[in-house]
């Protein structure tokens, strides 16, 4: 309902202009600015939308809040075309205008997106003004090599694919990468370590899993920690690996492949598509990169390593704390990488990405870490000014108990196991409900439903929770019929699958539309609501709101079937009613695909 929130808007600001010129004369010009602040009506018994301009206005003019809004609606009242949108204004309160959509306007809107494969969704492409945007960053899962990817990585993977999904539906270019840390002085300590314990894997492929490589980097970990030749051994590891040294290379260039190999197995199970490109495709610019801050005057020499100290950043102690972009002895680090990334990626083609806006879905431990850098890439002059780049940060996943999430005997749980788990118990859940409903299905469909419904449910949980708050895994609540949840919503769309093999045309609706039970109002405006949903999270970045949404739209969805006869009813009724089954199932499709969730047929 965007296009007619935006029409309403300015019949409305128009309705305030007269009003204020009739009424108020030249107090209106003083200087405040006539926004009509038109917000969809936080409760249905307030319309379809609410402006509390009067009330904004009031303040400044030292007026009744309650005469403006008065005044505006009379204004209103007697404008032909915007009666055709909205029935008179109500004004209600201390002074908000309450605005209602005609029957006849809410049947024209889903008329209008009834077979519109985006939904009322507009691409950016077709929008008025358009801008020439550049390609949209996004920048998530990013597990690091030699390491096990661990949960707080899949929650980047989840919400980074659903906010690159969106972006792609509204038509941006979007650049996928996967920013793995496969640099820097972990490979130094692997490799010498693998030397002496496991050469073979240095020069052959295959030749240990990355399971065994995560205990071998474990090793290493606590030798570089505690034993000193070890220590400097390893450094000059690092040394031989950055000078381009052909054995180091390749050793380095096995262990990143046996990881990748791993990491793509979770991808193509959840289904996530992702462009690799760590950290050390930077390597060549970090030289640069120190070169140019420090031509900008920004860099402090500070016990022998070049820093920056911003004017906001303290460490725990009150002291100010500098962020290093290079170390005592010449090395580069995590920092200097990411302003490496973020030049690269905001230079325009073919040296960089072009790219117009840069999102980092990280857990919110490397809030501070992406507020320093963006801070020094914006005085480096690296930003440019119509560009955006922000943090996308999330909190932990916890166990049922609270605590950070951990298998029964405490170690951290691996990935791989915990989607088979979310599949096993999805198919157990399944084969209970089948002997239920005294149902016999077949294998192949028992272990599709049962893949499906659980990796859905767990993007789900994820992805319906606030991304800035912690939440609490449970396989049970997540596998629910019961609630917001996939199987929930995943229930809602077979139901209206049913409809359609219990013989109605679903495909056939005529767009001859009359809505005139409560039932079906309130269905077809929430089904109208859809691109204002998809407007938030461009600019929030939350998709927990898609989430809510699709979940509402179910609830209102089941209530209407349950209440109203569909294929039972009159034969100019059925298809009105039809056609709200009709968007239902594709707005469900379309919002489910969004999140990176297929659906089903039959469950
Ligand atoms: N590898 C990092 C980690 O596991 C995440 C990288 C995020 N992206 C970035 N450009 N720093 O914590």
């Amino acid at each position: 309902m965007l296009s007619l929130l935006h029409l309403i808007e300015s019949h409305l600001r128009e309705a305030l202009d007269k009003a204020c010129l009739n009424e108020f004369s030249s107090e209106c010009s003083l200087g405040v600015s006539l926004d009509s602040d038109l917000i969809a009506a936080s409760k249905p018994e307030f319309g379809d939308f609410q402006s509390n301009i009067a009330l904004v206005l009031a303040k400044h003019l030292k007026r009744n809040p309650r005469e403006i809004a008065l005044s505006v609606a009379k204004v209103l009242e007697e404008d032909l075309r915007f009666l055709a949108i909205c029935i008179p204004p109500e004004v209600a309160g201390p002074g908000f205008i309450n605005l209602t959509l005609r029957q006849s306007c809410i049947e024209n809107e889903v008329k209008r997106i009834l077979g519109d494969s985006r939904l009322g969704v507009l691409s950016i492409k077709a929008e008025e003004n358009q801008k020439d945007y550049g390609p949209i960053v996004v920048d998530f899962s990013s597990p690091n090599i030699a390491k096990e990817m661990h949960v707080g990585h899949l929650r980047s993977t989840i919400i980074g694919d659903s906010l690159a999904r969106i972006f792609e539906f509204r038509g941006f270019q979007v650049i996928r990468l996967n920013h793995v840390g496969d640099w820097g002085t972990q490979f130094g300590m692997l490799i010498n370590h693998l030397k002496q314990v496991a050469p073979k894997a240095l020069d052959s492929a295959d030749a240990i899993e990355l399971g065994d490589l995560v205990v071998f980097y474990r090793q290493a970990k606590k030798r570089f920690d505690d034993d000193e030749l070890f220590r400097s051994e390893s450094r000059q590891e690092v040394l031989n690996l950055q000078s381009g040294e052909p054995l180091s290379l390749r050793a380095w260039s096995l262990l990143c492949s046996q990881s990748r190999r791993e990491f793509q197995k979770i991808y193509d199970r959840l289904d996530i598509k992702i462009t690799e490109r760590g950290e050390s495709f930077y390597n060549p610019y970090l030289k640069q990169v120190v070169d140019e801050l420090q031509a900008s005057g920004l860099l402090v020499l500070d016990q022998g390593a070049k820093c920056i100290f911003l004017e906001n950043m303290f460490g725990k102690d009150g002291k100010p704390l500098p962020i290093i972009v290079q170390k005592s002895d010449g090395g580069y680090n995590y920092s200097t990488t990411d302003l490496a990334a973020i030049r690269y990626r905001f230079k325009p083609k073919p040296i960089g990405d072009g790219a117009f806006r840069i999102l980092y879905v990280t857990d919110m431990g490397q809030s501070s870490h992406f507020e320093g850098v963006f801070q020094i890439a914006r005085l480096a002059n690296w930003i440019p000014e119509r560009c955006l780049i922000q943090h996308v940060p999330f909190g932990l996943v916890q166990g049922e108990d609270g605590k950070k999430l951990k298998t029964r005997s405490g170690e951290t749980i691996r990935l791989r196991d915990l989607l088979d788990e979310a599949v096993d118990r999805a198919e157990i859940d399944l084969r209970s409900r089948l002997a239920d409903e005294g149902r016999a299905e077949s294998k192949s469909f028992i272990k599709n439903v049962a893949r499906t419904i659980g990796f859905a449910a767990l993007k789900y949980a994820d992805l319906s929770q606030n991304r800035a708050t912690s939440y609490q895994f449970s396989f049970d609540r997540m596998l629910s019929l019961q609630g917001n949840t996939a199987p929930y919503l995943l229930y809602s769309l077979v139901r209206i699958s049913g409809i359609a093999r219990k013989g109605g045309e679903l495909e056939q609706v005529t767009d001859n539309l009359t809505f005139a039970l409560p039932q079906e109002l309130s269905l077809a405006r929430q089904l109208l609501k859809f691109d204002e949903v998809i407007a938030f999270i461009e600019e929030e970045l939350l998709p927990n709101r898609l989430c809510s949404y699709l979940f509402e739209l179910s609830q209102i969805f089941n209530r209407f079937y349950d209440q109203v006869p569909v294929l039972k009813a009159q034969p100019e009724l059925r298809n009105s009613r039809l056609a709200l089954c009709r968007l239902t199932a594709d707005t469900l499709k379309v919002g489910l695909g969004l999140l990176g969730i297929p659906t089903l047929e039959r469950m």
